[in-house]
């Protein structure tokens, strides 16, 4: 399947809105047994992507990189922590098709995961800055735009965890994919959705897409992230404001209310900081065939195994392997 659920859905974004494959579509649905939790399923994104290299990062690459060669951008400037997933996913399928990155890094809570990480960005060709905090990070921005213009042209900026609108649409397209999913009988409907929220993309472009298919499933941004606006409020604008673009673009968009809340039940001291109930919810993962990280996945799968609908629970897995 290579045409987009998008693209077949609105057909007038076929011209308008670029897109480019980089992983194996549908992503797995199972039901997830032994959890000690019924009607728990799982949407497994952890191998999207090419060479065992998955994750949630890399739909929002298969709309953001097509329009940044549109563009003619030769070097992009993003932001992350130091752990950043976001950050090494763009990064590695953007040198791919012949465009920089450069990341401004703020500190986060150092553990073995995120040396690790660390490790594999600087492998990965893109140009690491250490700007440490939120304030210096802006300070130094002129200077780091300079530092990477080639000639007269500055580099591209691309928000935190690629959570601009045509990043959303990675999650559209997931929810769309998940919409045909439950219409071929892989899954009852979800009552709820849960997955982590760091930028906010991941469930806002969820929540659209599932409106867009007319899913009644409610979507639950676990937060994981205190540095970022991640209210119910704050994503809700974020789909909006991806609505708005496939307006712009051409494509005519009724969409229902969303159904979209986030919860930060499940952050502990804030980004990067271990809770015990994502580690005692990460065994439980893995005794169900799920391997997590700390900061994200399983702080969204405490939550998957304690909220309570009165229907099926979908955990949408975000993690991927770090090859
Ligand atoms: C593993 C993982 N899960 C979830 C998220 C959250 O996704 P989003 O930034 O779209 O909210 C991220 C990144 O922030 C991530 O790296």
């Amino acid at each position: 399947m290579t045409t987009p659920y998008l693209h077949r859905r609105l057909p007038a974004l076929e011209d308008t809105v670029p897109f480019r494959r980089l992983g194996h579509a549908p992503t797995p649905v199972r039901e997830l047994t032994g959890t000690g939790r019924g009607d728990l399923w799982c949407k497994d994104e952890s191998r999207y992507g090419s060479g065992g290299w998955g994750g949630n990062k890399v739909r929002k690459l298969e709309w953001m990189l097509p329009e940044l060669r549109r563009r003619g951008t030769r070097t992009v400037l993003t932001v992350g922590a130091t752990g950043t997933n976001w950050g090494l996913a763009l990064a590695l399928y953007g040198r791919e098709l012949g465009i920089d990155t450069a990341i401004a890094l703020i500190d986060q809570p150092e553990d073995e995961h995120v040396r690790e990480q660390l490790r594999r960005l600087r492998r990965s060709g893109a140009t690491l800055h250490f700007t440490r905090s939120k304030p210096l990070t802006i300070a130094a921005a002129p200077w780091l735009f300079l530092r990477h213009a080639r000639g007269l042209r500055l580099p591209s900026y691309l928000p935190a965890g690629g959570s601009a609108p045509i990043g959303v649409l990675g999650y559209v397209e997931a929810g769309l994919e998940l919409a045909a999913q439950v219409a071929a009988g892989e899954l009852p409907e979800p009552r709820r959705i849960v997955t982590a929220a760091g930028s906010g993309g991941t469930a806002a472009g969820l929540a659209l897409g599932c409106a867009l298919a007319g899913l009644r499933s409610e979507v639950l941004a676990v937060v994981a992230n205190d540095t970022l606006p991640l209210a119910t409020a704050d994503l809700t604008r974020l789909a909006d404001r991806t609505a708005a673009v496939l307006r712009r673009r051409g494509a005519t968009v009724d969409l229902p209310p969303l159904r979209l809340t986030s919860t930060r039940a499940h952050l502990g001291r804030g980004y990067g900081h271990p809770t015990p109930g994502a580690a005692a919810a990460a065994r439980v993962a893995e005794a169900a065939g799920l391997h997590l990280d700390p900061v994200y996945a399983a702080k969204a799968f405490a939550a998957a195994l304690s909220t309570d609908p009165d229907g099926p629970v979908l955990f949408l897995n975000t993690y991927g392997p770090r090859g």
